[in-house]
């Protein structure tokens, strides 16, 4: 164990991080190579993260992997992160079962190759009923697009008489999200010292804590995930409310 997991208050953890993975690009070109080289040595970043909060008892870790808005990036590039993604199903399937860890996709699935689909939704069956992390990856994901989608299909159940219109509200929208059932982020980690969300979760991270962090992703370690929840934990999470309010509860 090392220093720092030390110093984390196991009984306030927070239930769901989220991590924007940023900083593959840069990490290659500092070591003059190919983008491509930073994807592939963000896969060992992933595995620590994975691990690290499946460790410590984290419920729920969504990582940012493809966002919608990356299909715009070189052929070249989309070509490599998505064999990169089948290579890591592949080699990572056996050891997500039996770390207890159960597999979710979000986004616009259906955008993606066929290969992909059908082996995410292989280990999405085969990890259905693991109790212990759940990791949320999302592909080809973009938080205005989910936003977007869901008061579609909200109009459609109006339209058709499946709900009323006044019965929509807040708790309602959620569940015609992607991520219905799970709940919001109470941390949210973006590596690569860029401070900005580019389309992740906005709905759900209405009240989430923010940690940016300098770090490329391919450096990111389980250190790295214990600084950002130790300085989490050090925050008074206030909601609306002030600082005398939450301490007479
Ligand atoms: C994050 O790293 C990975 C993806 C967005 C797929 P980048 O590829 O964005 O790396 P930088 O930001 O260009 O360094
Ligand atoms: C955000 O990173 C998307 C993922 C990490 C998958 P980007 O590198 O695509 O974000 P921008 O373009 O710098 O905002
Ligand atoms: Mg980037």
């Amino acid at each position: 164990m090392t220093g720092l997991e030390n110093k984390i208050d196991k009984s306030k953890l927070p239930c769901h991080i989220a991590i924007i993975m940023d900083g593959n690009g840069r990490w290659a070109k500092e070591r003059g190579s190919h983008r491509i080289f930073g994807h592939q040595n963000g896969v060992t970043a992933v595995k620590e993260a994975v691990e690290g909060a499946g460790e410590l008892g984290v419920r729920y870790l969504t990582l940012y992997a493809f966002s919608k808005e990356n299909w715009c990036r070189p052929q070249e590039e989309i070509n490599a992160l998505m064999d990169l993604m089948v290579s890591t199903i592949n080699s990572e399937t056996e050891t997500l079962i039996k770390n207890n860890v159960r597999l979710l996709v979000i986004g616009d699935i259906k955008s993606l190759p066929e290969s992909i689909v059908k082996k995410l939704n292989e280990v999405i069956e085969r990890t259905s009923l693991n109790d212990g992390l759940t990791l949320i990856v999302a592909l080809s994901y973009g938080a205005r697009w989910e936003i977007a989608n869901a008061a579609g299909r909200i109009a459609e159940d109006v339209v058709a008489g499946r709900i009323e219109k006044e019965a929509i509200d807040e708790t309602l929208f959620s569940k015609y999200l992607l991520t219905s059932g799970i709940p919001d982020p109470e941390l949210l980690i973006r590596t690569s010292g860029e401070f900005r969300i580019s389309n992740f979760l906005l709905w759900q991270i209405a009240y989430t804590e923010m940690y940016f962090s300098a770090t490329l992703w391919p450096d990111f370690r389980k250190e790295h995930l214990y600084e950002a929840i130790i300085d989490f934990q050090s925050r008074e999470r206030r909601f609306g409310k002030t600082s005398e309010q939450l301490n007479c509860d």
